[in-house]
């Protein structure tokens, strides 16, 4: 009894953890690659969590959101000036930052 309340908590745990991870990566690269501009709206970047400003840019859908961010907008470079970010960091960031944002 005592052995397999042991092997669920663990099991809790673990799937917790995996969950976690998964979640963790969109903003991870966000904390590392979109924050220095869009957590303060920097040089006009739209404000992560304004509301407002990402209603209209979130209408246009994901698609297009990761386009702008792999060939650059505005202000904005290509890959916003990370060449290491794959299509996958960013869709996963882009993700992140519309959740934050709606
Ligand atoms: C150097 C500052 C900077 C960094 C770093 C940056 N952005 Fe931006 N971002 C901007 C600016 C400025 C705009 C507004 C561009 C415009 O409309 O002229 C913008 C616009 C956007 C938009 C809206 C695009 C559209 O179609 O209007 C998205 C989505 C976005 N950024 C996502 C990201 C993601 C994801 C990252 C990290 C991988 C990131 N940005 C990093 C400055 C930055």
């Amino acid at each position: 009894m005592k052995q397999a309340l042991i092997v669920m908590t663990a099991l809790a745990v673990l799937s917790g953890t995996a969950q976690i991870a998964a979640a963790a990566d969109g903003k991870a690269v966000y904390d590392k690659s979109c924050a220095s501009c869009h957590a303060k709206g920097l040089m006009g970047a739209p404000k992560t969590g304004d509301k407002d400003k990402w209603a209209p840019l979130i209408k246009t859908g994901q698609a297009a959101l990761d386009e702008s961010v792999m060939k650059g907008k505005g202000k904005m470079k290509p890959k916003a000036g990370n060449d290491a970010l794959t299509a996958d960091d960013i869709k996963a960031a882009n993700e992140y930052l519309v959740k934050q944002s709606q």
